[in-house]
C-alpha cells in the first residue's frame, strides 16, 4: 500500500483515546479517519478534536466500511471475539488490545478462523515486547551470553483499580501480561500455573485478593514468579528479573530515567517519579507497538504477537482462574499448534 493508512479505533474510552491520539500525532504512514463507541457522546467528542474524523455508531459498520484498511480495537475483552472475527470476515488489519478474548475456547476460535481465511490479519496489544528495555533483555537472552534462562521475577503494581475490577480480572487483565512476557523471554509455553493470594490490602473491596502471586512453569523446565498488586497506592510499577546461568537481566527498574530535585512543602528532594499509570509507563512502548503494526499493514503483514500468543495466554489465564479458586497448580489446555493454526506468519 502506497498511501497512507485509514485506521479507525473502536471503543474510545482510556486506552482507544490514547491509541487515537498516537494515530493523529505520533504514527507515521497513518491518518486516523473513524471511531466507534456506544457511547456515542465520547466517541463524537474525541472525533471532534481532530480534523477529517467521523463518527460511526456501529463497530461492526466501521471494521466493514470500504474506507477504513485498519482498526484498532480497544473496546472491552467480552467483544473483541465477534469484532476481531468481523476484520477477518472483511480483510482488515486489526491490533486488538490484550485480552483477545475472555476464555480459551473462543480465542481459539478465533486463531481458526484467521488461519482459514488467508494470510494474518490480527496483531495482538502485548505491548511489552515492544518496550525498549524488554526488547534489549530479549535479544541479551536469546544471544547466548548469559547462559540458559532459569527463572524470571515479575512485578506488575497498579495505584489503584475501580471496585468492579474483581480478583479473576486481576489474572485475565493483568497477569496475562506477564503470561506473554514468560512465553515471549522464554520461547516456550507454559504448563501450569499456580496462583496464590496473601491475605489482602485492606484498601481492595470487599472479597478482592489483592495482591496475588503466580508461578508459571514453562515447557522447558523453567520457572517464573508474577506478583500482581493493583491496589499498591503509590503507582504504577512493571519489571521484570531475569535469573540465568551466568547474569541476570532486570528491565523496568525505577533508578533509570530522569534525575531531578523537588521542592515542596517541607523543603525539596531528590529522586525520581513513580509513573502514574501505563500510558505513562509504557508510552514508548505503545508508540513503537502502533508504528510497526501501521508498517506492517502497510507492507500487508502482521508483526508482533499472534493470535495464536493472545489464544495461549488466554488459556493460561483461564487455568489461572481455576487455580485461584482451588489453591493448586493447574495444568494449561492448548489445543496442537499446527502449521495451519500458524498462518503464513513464521
Ligand atoms: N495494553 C495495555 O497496557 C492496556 C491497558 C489498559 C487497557 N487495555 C485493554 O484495552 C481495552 C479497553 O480498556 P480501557 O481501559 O480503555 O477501558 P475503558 O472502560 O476505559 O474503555 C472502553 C470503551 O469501550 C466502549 N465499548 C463498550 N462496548 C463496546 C463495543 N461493543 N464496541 C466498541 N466499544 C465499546 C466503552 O463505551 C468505553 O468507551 C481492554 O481490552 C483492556 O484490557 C490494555
Amino acid at each position: 500500500m502506497a498511501s497512507e493508512l485509514r485506521v479507525g479505533v473502536i471503543g474510545v474510552g482510556m486506552m482507544g483515546a490514547d491509541h487515537a491520539e498516537r494515530l493523529v500525532t505520533r504514527t507515521a504512514g497513518a491518518r486516523l479517519v473513524a471511531v466507534s463507541d456506544p457511547d456515542t457522546a465520547r466517541a463524537a467528542e474525541l472525533a471532534s478534536r481532530y480534523d477529517g474524523v467521523r463518527s460511526v455508531g456501529d463497530p461492526l459498520e466501521l471494521i466493514a466500511d470500504d474506507g477504513v484498511d485498519a482498526v484498532v480495537i480497544a473496546s472491552p475483552g467480552f467483544v473483541h471475539e465477534e469484532q476481531v472475527l468481523a476484520c477477518i470476515e472483511h480483510r482488515t488489519y486489526a491490533l486488538c488490545e490484550k485480552p483477545l478474548t475472555m476464555d480459551a475456547e473462543s480465542s481459539l476460535r478465533i486463531v481458526e478462523a484467521e488461519a482459514a481465511a488467508g494470510p494474518p490479519l490480527v496483531q495482538v496489544g502485548f505491548m511489552r515486547r515492544f518496550d525498549p528495555e524488554y526488547a534489549a533483555m530479549k535479544a541479551m537472552l536469546d544471544s547466548g551470553q548469559l547462559g540458559r534462562t532459569l527463572l524470571l521475577h515479575n512485578t506488575h503494581r497498579n495505584k489503584a483499580v475501580p471496585e468492579s475490577f474483581r480478583s479473576e480480572m486481576i489474572v485475565r487483565d493483568s497477569l496475562v501480561h506477564e503470561v506473554d512476557v514468560a512465553r515471549f523471554l522464554f520461547g516456550e509455553e507454559i504448563t501450569e500455573i499456580t496462583v496464590l493470594a496473601p491475605a489482602p490490602t485492606g484498601v481492595a473491596a470487599e472479597g478482592v485478593l489483592d495482591p496475588q502471586v503466580a508461578l508459571f512453569r514453562m515447557a522447558g523446565g523453567g520457572m517464573a514468579t508474577t506478583e500482581v498488586f493493583v491496589n499498591c497506592q503509590v503507582g504504577y510499577e512493571v519489571r521484570c528479573e531475569a535469573v540465568a546461568e551466568r547474569g541476570t537481566v532486570v528491565a523496568g527498574r525505577n533508578s533509570t530515567g530522569l534525575y531531578s530535585t523537588v521542592a515542596d512543602d517541607h523543603g525539596g528532594y531528590w529522586g525520581g517519579q513513580v509513573p502514574p499509570d501505563f500510558r505513562a509507563r509504557f508510552a514508548r512502548a505503545y508508540d513503537l507497538e502502533v508504528q510497526a503494526w501501521v508498517d506492517a499493514s502497510r507492507r500487508g503483514e502482521v508483526v508482533g504477537p499472534s493470535t495464536w500468543d493472545g489464544y495461549a495466554a488466554t488459556a493460561v489465564c483461564t487455568a489461572g482462574m481455576e487455580s485461584l479458586a482451588t489453591g493448586q497448580p493447574v495444568k494449561v489446555q492448548l489445543a496442537e499448534r499446527t502449521a495451519l493454526l500458524d498462518g503464513a506468519r513464521r
